[in-house]
Parts: C-alpha cells; structure tokens; sequence
C-alpha cells in the first residue's frame, strides 16, 4: 500500500482556510461571550481528530495597528525586514500580522526610555526601571500593553526597524476541536472559543485571538491561517469502554468532538458529561445537543453545575464528589476513562482532588494508594487532561 501523501500544510506553512459560520453559544443575556465556529478545510488535506487541536494565527485589529501606528510616530509605510529573514514588509502588514502589541516586557519600557526625548518621559521611566520593589515593578508593566508606552510617554521616536525588533513575534492560539471529522465531514471544523475581553490600567483590552475569531473575521472572507496540532488525548480505541468527561466552560469542546466520535463510529461504551458554566439559562453551551443526545441514548448521564444560579458556588468537582460512588464503579469496575478539559490554574486541580477523595472514600484506599491508582490509570491512558 502507498504511504499517505504528507499533507502540504502545518504550523510553519499555514492552510488559509475560510470561516463558514459563527454563532453565539451562550444566550444574549449571559455575561460570558462563547461562540461555536465552522471552519472550512476544503483543499487543505489537514487530518483531524477527536481530541486534536486546530492552531490560529490571529491578526491585530486595524484600530490597534493605526493607534500604535499614531502613539509612536509612524506612517505604517515604512519598510521593515522581519528579523532572521530576509522577509521585508511594510511596518503597517508587519504589525497586523507578525508582531505582538500586547503586553510588554522589562526590555521593551528600556527601549522606551532610552529613545525618549524628553527628560521628563526619561525621569518617568527610569523610576520605573529602578524601582527596588519587584512586585511593583511587575504590576506596572503588566498593567501595560505596546500603545500605552507609546501613548504615555509622547517624546518616544524611533525607527520602524529598531521598534520591530523590540516586540514579540505574535504566536499562534490552540482551540480543542469540538467536532468529529467522522460526524461532520473531514473538510468541516468545529471551535467553542471564549472571547476573552479585560481592564488593565484603566483601558480595555481584546485577547487577540479569541476576538479576532469571535467578533473580527468575517464569515465566508476573512482566511484565517490554521494548522491541526495532533495530541494524545482522545477517545478510547475500545468502543465498548465506558467514558467520564468533566469540561466545564469551554472545556465541553473536546467532549462535542467525543460523543459524535462515538457516535459515528456507533461505540457501544457508556457516556457520562460533568458540564459547568454560570447559569442553565444563558450558559448551557450545546443545550440541544446534549439532550438529544440523550434522549438518543449516546449520552448515559449528564450531570450540570451552575455556579451562578444560586448564592453559593457549584462546580463540576461538586457534582463529582456527589456522584461518588458511581463514579468510582464506572473507573473500578468497569474500567471507564477519565478525561478532564479546560481551566488548568483552578478546575483542573480541584477536579483532581475530588477524585482522589473518592478513591479514597468508595475504595478504601489511604493517600498513597490513591495516588497509585491515579498513576496506574494515567500510565493506562485512562487519566487524560487537556487544560490550558
Ligand atoms: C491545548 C489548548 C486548547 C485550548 N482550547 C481552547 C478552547 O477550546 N476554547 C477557548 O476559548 N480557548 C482555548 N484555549 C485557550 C486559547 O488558546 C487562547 O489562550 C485564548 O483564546 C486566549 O487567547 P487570546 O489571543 O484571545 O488572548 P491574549 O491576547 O493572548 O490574552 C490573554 C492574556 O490576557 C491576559 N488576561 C486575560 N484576562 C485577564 C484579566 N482579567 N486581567 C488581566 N490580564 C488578563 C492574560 O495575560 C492572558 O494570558 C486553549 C489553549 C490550549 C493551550
Ligand atoms: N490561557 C489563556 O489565555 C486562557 C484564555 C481563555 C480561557 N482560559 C482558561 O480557560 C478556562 C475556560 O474558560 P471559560 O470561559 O470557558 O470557562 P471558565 O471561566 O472556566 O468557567 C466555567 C465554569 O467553571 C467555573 N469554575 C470557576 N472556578 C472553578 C473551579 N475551581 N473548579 C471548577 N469550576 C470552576 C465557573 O464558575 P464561576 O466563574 O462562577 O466561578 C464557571 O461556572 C478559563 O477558566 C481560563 O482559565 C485560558
């Protein structure tokens, strides 16, 4: 049998692929802004699966590029060479598509003071650059993205090639997948993106990525330059097993992507979704989905933690904790896998610990004996995380 041919298209070389749809997943009302995507791979020959990732090179907004553009002087004409290469652009295409405008570092606010021209801006910024309080030091400069420095210190004047050469390259964004190619077609793509929006040093402030995706492309024009980042995390290859899946938030996405795996593939293995967001009547993402889901019988049980519906909080852990013993027969008796997705700092942990709690609990093992049993299902790929 011939070898596949290796698909053209990857994180150094990027398909241009076109946006079909966007929608809002949360309701109007909801204070979290969530939208599902459609993504066209059409001509792409990108391979995708449950459980993978889509990478996105994001763009900054016209209104940031012009803004920086005014706050230090520049027309945007001016002729850049991207370092490293021998790629030359204008400052304009070069600060909407290669460069970070967004936070700062130590290096970028000396860049500054050493090209203000005022003694005052200078002044300013050497105290900053001297200030013996780390902490304090760090929370300025966090607080500030590129325009700020340029906007606060007007004396700044430098040329386009040394301003490039001071700011980060702008990354690309991973989404977990929340479609099956084998549901939805190989050349279709799913994304559950969270547009991130914030205040710092009282300006506000748009995640690139996210709204670049959720509010700037335009569907069926704007080309949004993706790659498919493989990952080890994924459904089981044993159909007959059953499957726990916590993904609150966002989190869910992966999950979309494993129960249409299922679906398609027609596993016989049991399904069970711990999902939590704010509130059931603006944030349950994928409502309709998941009850026909269940109502079909693809989904076994579906357990919901609103945090906001009530004056205290519930989390997935907590529903988790309640559902304890079925949760430790679902994993002991009947060798079920264990998949965790979304925020990695709090959710990720507590979810951890709520089962460790449980093997404890139901199977009466003492704190190393749940710590080994955890390993033993990690080491059998029965434990798997893609949090972020
Ligand atoms: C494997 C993987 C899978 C992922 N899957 C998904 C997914 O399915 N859906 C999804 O929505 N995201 C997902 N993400 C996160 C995603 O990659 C981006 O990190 C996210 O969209 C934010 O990118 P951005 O460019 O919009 O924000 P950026 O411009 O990168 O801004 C984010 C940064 O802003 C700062 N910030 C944010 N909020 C505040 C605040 N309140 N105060 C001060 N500073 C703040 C922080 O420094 C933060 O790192 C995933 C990440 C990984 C690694
Ligand atoms: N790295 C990045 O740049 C980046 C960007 C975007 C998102 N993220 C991460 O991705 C996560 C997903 O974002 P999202 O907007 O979809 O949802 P989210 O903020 O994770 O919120 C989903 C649900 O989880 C709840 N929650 C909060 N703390 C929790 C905890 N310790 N344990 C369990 N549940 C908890 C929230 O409740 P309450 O809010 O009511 O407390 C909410 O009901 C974010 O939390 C964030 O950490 C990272």
């Amino acid at each position: 049998m011939s070898e596949p041919t290796p698909c053209a298209y990857d994180k150094n070389n990027p398909f241009p692929a076109k946006l079909k749809v966007r929608c809002r997943a949360n309701a109007p009302e909801s204070q979290k802004e969530t939208v599902h995507l459609e993504i066209d791979l059409t001509g792409s020959g990108l391979v995708y699966k449950s459980g993978d990732s889509l990478g996105v090179f994001p763009r900054n907004t016209t209104q940031l590029v012009d803004a920086v553009l005014k706050a230090y002087k520049f027309s945007g004409d001016e002729s850049v060479t991207l370092p490293k290469t021998e790629t030359t652009l204008s400052l304009r295409d070069a600060l909407t598509t290669q460069f970070a405008l967004g936070a700062i570092t130590k290096k970028f606010v000396q860049f500054v003071h050493d090209n203000a021209a005022c003694d005052c801006d200078k002044a300013k910024l050497a105290e900053v650059l001297g200030n013996a309080d780390p902490v304090a030091q760090k929370a300025w400069i966090d607080a500030r993205h590129v325009l700020d420095l340029g906007e606060e210190f007007p004396s700044v004047k430098c040329e386009a090639q040394a301003f490039i050469e001071q700011l980060r390259k702008l990354m690309p964004r991973l989404y977990s997948i929340s479609s099956s190619p084998e549901f939805v077609g190989k050349d279709s793509v799913h994304l559950t993106v969270a547009v991130v929006r914030y205040e710092t040093n009282g300006r506000k402030r748009d995640g690139v990525c996210s709204t670049f995706l959720g509010e700037y492309a335009q569907v069926g024009e704007t080309t949004l330059p993706v790659f498919v980042s493989n990952s080890h995390f994924g459904p089981p290859a044993d159909l007959d097993a059953p499957v726990i899946m916590v993904g609150p938030g966002t989190g869910i996405a992966p999950f979309r992507s494993f129960v249409q795996d299922r679906a398609a593939r027609g596993a016989k293995g049991k399904n069970w979704l711990f999902f939590g967001d704010q509130r059931v009547k603006t944030d349950f993402l994928y409502q309709a989905e998941w009850e026909k889901a269940l109502a079909d019988g693809l989904l076994t049980r579906l357990d919901c933690a609103w945090s906001r519906d009530q004056d205290y909080k519930i989390y997935v852990q907590d529903k988790i904790r309640e559902a304890g013993a079925e949760v430790w027969k679902w994993l002991n008796d009947e060798g079920a896998y264990f998949y965790i997705c979304g925020d990695a700092k709090r959710m990720a942990k507590d979810v951890e610990a709520a089962l460790i709690d449980i093997f404890k609990t139901y199977g009466g093992l003492d704190d190393a004996g749940a710590a080994a049993k955890l390993k033993e299902l990690k080491a059998a790929g029965r434990y798997q995380k893609d949090v972020y």
